[in-house]
């Protein structure tokens, strides 16, 4: 019976490393830090230059990432408004950052609809997303002309090449029981990009981080909020200890 119980529980366990292991390809750690306001400034000026054309986040209003990442109205207008909301007028300050590009565009021109960004770092994850930016290589067969590792055949233009250079996939002949196939084993980079590879790390790691923010806001405000709980409950345990203490002095 015991050895039963440790099985299912062993069982239980692996359930999430299973579900994680699940996508092949190794991800790359991204360096997330919610409180770095100035990483999530330096983020939401490249979702505004280089995502926000394409891809809506339209579950987030301009005037909260003000706030929130202490930006003035004015740099968060220059930052990220050149669209228009829904009634067609160029987008206000407290409008949803929806965009203004339409499925049947969007499928005529990418084979598929840009998705919503608003949730991104929470269904795929905050590694998926750094390693899927650094992923795309030269593929002469897509339409694009790229390709991407994590995402195979992917309807999305590698749109930061200028920055990141161009890279080439590199193949390795493996055999597994009787079947061999070409398993890719690294990108080799073919033409250097405007960044270094460090730097294009950290401007995707800014991208990542201000995406993990965008997926929740309200973090920011929850992790400063827990301390504030757990101080406040340290404190209040050492007056409710000396009031018992006062309480039951005769008694004991
Ligand atoms: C030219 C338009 C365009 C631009 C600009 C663009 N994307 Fe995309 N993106 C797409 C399309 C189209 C897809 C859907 C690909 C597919 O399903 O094959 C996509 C897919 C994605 C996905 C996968 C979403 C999912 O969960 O399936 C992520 C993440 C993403 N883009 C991030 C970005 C980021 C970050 C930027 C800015 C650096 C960006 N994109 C810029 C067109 C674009």
């Amino acid at each position: 019976m015991k050895t039963l119980v440790i099985l299912f529980m062993a069982a239980v366990m692996l359930v999430p490393a299973l579900a994680t292991a699940s996508g092949g390809a190794h991800l790359y750690k991204a360096p997330i830090d919610i409180n770095d306001k100035e990483s999530l400034r330096r983020g939401a000026q490249a979702f505004g230059d280089y995502c926000y054309s394409c891809h809506a986040a339209s579950f987030m209003r301009f005037n909260r990432i003000a706030k929130d990442l202490e930006i003035p109205e004015e740099d968060v207008r220059a930052m990220l408004i050149h669209t228009r909301n829904k009634k067609g007028t160029p987008a206000k300050i407290g409008d949803l950052m929806i965009v203004s590009m339409t499925d049947d565009y969007a499928e005529n021109a990418f084979g598929t609809a840009v998705p919503d960004l608003s949730l991104a770092a929470r269904a795929r994850g905050a590694d998926w997303i750094y390693t899927y930016l650094r992923s795309f290589y030269v593929d002469e067969d897509r339409p694009t002309g790229f390709n991407n590792v994590v995402f195979p055949d992917v309807g999305m233009p590698h749109v930061l090449w200028s920055l990141q250079g161009l890279q080439e996939p590199v193949y390795e002949a493996v055999v597994h029981g009787e079947v061999e196939y070409d398993e890719l084993v690294e990108l080799k980079s073919i033409q250097a990009g405007k960044l270094s590879r460090v730097e294009y790390d950290m401007f995707l790691g800014d991208l990542t981080n201000f995406m993990v923010y965008m997926a929740e806001p309200v973090q920011v405000e929850r992790r400063s909020m827990g301390w504030k709980v757990l101080l406040f409950l340290i404190v209040f345990f050492g007056f409710a200890y000396a009031l018992k203490k006062e309480y039951w002095k005769d008694v004991h």
